[in-house]
């Protein structure tokens, strides 16, 4: 099969898919013929972001990925406009650079909400009209922060480590049951990103030296892998954790 027909015909929802990795993501899936759902808060970069997809039929959501009662709207909207969902990429998230000396428990709660919480919220929402495709998959963004500690990542660290660990528990409850659901989590590194360039200049430079390709990811490099776990390729490719962070992890 010619990897530009891999999503063909797919049903394929992304969170945060107004920008960064999500809008790169949702580009490579509809370059190769899926049928996308783009979700996120941002509605103005969504529009512009589905405006810019090829092929038809995409739909967009307003949807906060902290919050159970928009999952369950969101995901009825996709039952009406699909009746199924082969694939579920749970993107949405941020982090602050902040000491945890120096973070609250309302900033801590914050930061789960949005990066560990609405991986739990998506993946139960979603569930009934994954299971609907006989051949679904769902790829969880973590980061290369659930195994490698950094100054100021502490709740951001502890959710990206939780994501890694409740997709593999996800794969094997599902694989377990019967149910034809495989999930993944894919660890970006340092990716040229709207997220990444609201960090300050110094920082960003000091990170880049610490990577031995010596550069930052393009999101299209970490779409790559997403599409890759989501294909039928990877059928056999169930609970692992995909890193594609230019060796920083390898040193
Ligand atoms: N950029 C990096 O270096 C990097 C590295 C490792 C992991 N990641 C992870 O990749 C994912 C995407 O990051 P990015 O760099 O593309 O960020 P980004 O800021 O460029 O895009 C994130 C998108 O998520 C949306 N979003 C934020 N909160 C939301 C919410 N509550 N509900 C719905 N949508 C929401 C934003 O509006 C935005 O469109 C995140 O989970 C991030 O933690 C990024």
């Amino acid at each position: 099969m010619a990897a530009a027909d891999r999503h063909r015909d797919r049903i394929v929802m992304i969170t945060g898919a107004a920008k960064g990795i999500g809008a790169a993501t949702a580009r490579a899936f509809a370059d190769e013929g899926a049928t996308l759902v783009l979700a996120d808060i941002d509605t103005a970069s969504l529009e512009k972001t589905h405006a810019g997809l090829t092929g038809q039929g995409h739909i967009s959501i307003r949807l906060d990925v902290t919050s159970s009662a928009e999952w369950k709207a969101a995901m009825d909207a996709v039952g009406a406009a699909f009746g199924r969902l082969d694939v579920l990429v749970n993107n949405a998230g941020w982090g602050e650079l902040r000491s945890i000396f120096d973070t609250t428990p309302e900033q801590w709660r914050a930061s789960l909400a949005v990066n560990l919480d609405s991986v739990f919220l998506g993946t139960m929402a979603a569930m009934p009209w994954l299971e609907k495709s006989g051949d679904a998959a769902i790829v969880n963004v973590s980061s290369i922060r659930s195994r490698v500690a950094g100054w100021g990542s502490g709740p951001y660290s502890a959710a990206k480590a939780g994501v890694e660990m409740f997709s593999r528990v996800t794969a094997v409850e599902c694989a377990q049951s019967g149910r034809q659901v495989r999930a993944n989590s894919i660890h970006p590194g340092f990716v040229d990103t709207p997220l990444s360039k609201a960090i300050p200049a110094a920082a960003r430079d000091e990170r880049i030296r610490t990577v031995p390709q010596g550069r930052l990811a393009e999101p299209e490099e970490i779409a790559a892998g997403i599409l890759f776990l989501a294909s039928r390729e990877a059928a056999y490719v169930n609970g692992s954790a995909m890193v594609i962070d230019g060796a920083f992890t390898a040193v």
